[in-house]
């Protein structure tokens, strides 16, 4: 864990480096490359690798101007409890400090990990097409 290396490029990233397997209780989830095809549809990624393998990952869409959102964290289980998922939200968060609104959805049990990285609880809406699940 100590080898881990976070970067905010997709360059050399190929589906190859996203079959650690991602979208743990996903049931029917993107495979590895339409994973890279989300990251490289979005405004801001971070990555965390170890080795060419990307471990964990945090993905931003924004209109550049006043919003983001934040639709996908996700750090493998081997890696869990080691701070990375802090480091990947830390370093997006910052990436996104010139914004005004920054946005998620989480479940309540993992409100208090975005609460210490300063975020607050608030509640929201939103709609499911699970016939998509896989992506587009
Ligand atoms: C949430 C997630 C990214 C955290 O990654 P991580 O690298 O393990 O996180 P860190 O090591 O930086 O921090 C771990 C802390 O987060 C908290 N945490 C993480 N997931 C949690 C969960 N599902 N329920 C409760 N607490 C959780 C733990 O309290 C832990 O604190 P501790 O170290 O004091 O025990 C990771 O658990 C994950 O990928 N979960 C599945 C996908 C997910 O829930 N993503 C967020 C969707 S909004």
């Amino acid at each position: 864990v100590n080898t881990i290396r976070y970067t905010d490029s997709l360059k050399g990233i190929t589906a190859d480096h996203l079959r650690g397997g991602f979208f743990v209780g996903w049931g029917d989830h993107p495979s590895p490359q339409t994973h890279l095809r989300i990251l490289q549809g979005s405004a801001y990624v971070v990555l965390a690798l170890d080795g060419d393998q990307v471990v964990g990952f945090i993905n931003a869409i924004s209109d550049g101007v006043l919003s983001a959102f934040i639709p996908l964290l996700e750090v493998l289980p081997a890696y869990n409890g080691h701070g990375i998922g802090t480091e990947l939200t830390r370093r997006m968060l910052a990436k996104l400090d010139h914004l005004y609104a920054v946005d998620l959805i989480c479940d309540p049990d993992v409100q208090p990990f975005y609460e210490r990285l300063g975020m607050m609880r608030y509640t929201g809406m939103l709609k499911r097409n699970y016939a998509r699940k896989q992506g587009e």
